[in-house]
């Protein structure tokens, strides 16, 4: 089975209790379980890590390089300002797709800008934890042609469910 990585960035441990009329009322262990559950369906081996830090989720990013392991990243609030986030991400050899539970694009103007987006091969936002779903539906879709670093040019179905989501895929 492909191995996949789902890497979350600070805060997204908190969930449950952090926001919740943002960020829903599931735990950051109901977040795991679901993405494990969803890469099995999919003949995904699923990986789930978070940090508060900065240089070990770039030293996963970095491993993950290493071992040509396709990412779904939730950046949290790096996606807005960590170029070296960004950097690290540009050394990828696999499928990266950047995912948010809710929808950035809706909130405060500093969550407007992803300093990742750019590197990635698209992002889907927007949709609870659905939006790691989605995202790994598209490392599967993508999986052919995994190892290809200019990325397959992803494309998300575009959910039904939250409302306010979007997917975005990069034209290959
Ligand atoms: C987030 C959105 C970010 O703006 C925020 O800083 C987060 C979570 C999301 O999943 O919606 O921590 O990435």
């Amino acid at each position: 089975m492909r191995h996949v990585l789902v890497l979350n960035g600070p805060n997204l441990g908190r969930l449950g209790s952090r926001e919740p009329d943002v960020y829903g009322s599931a735990t950051f262990d109901d977040l795991a379980e679901e993405c494990r559950r969803a890469g099995l369906e999919l003949g995904l081996q699923v990986e789930v890590r978070q940090t508060d830090d900065e240089a070990e989720l770039i030293g996963w990013v970095h491993q993950a390089a290493d071992s040509q392991t396709p990412l779904v990243l939730n950046p949290a609030a790096f996606t807005h300002y960590s170029y070296a986030l960004r950097d690290a991400l540009a050394m990828r050899t696999a499928p990266l797709v950047e995912v948010h539970l809710s929808n950035p694009a809706t909130r405060e103007e500093f969550r407007h800008t992803s300093v990742v987006a750019g590197v990635a091969d698209g992002t889907i936002a927007g949709f609870g934890l659905m939006s790691y779903r989605l995202a790994l539906q598209a490392i599967a879709g993508m999986a052919g042609s995994a190892g290809d670093a200019a990325g397959a040019g992803g494309t998300a179905g575009e959910g039904a469910g939250a409302g306010a989501g979007e997917a975005a895929g990069q034209p290959g």
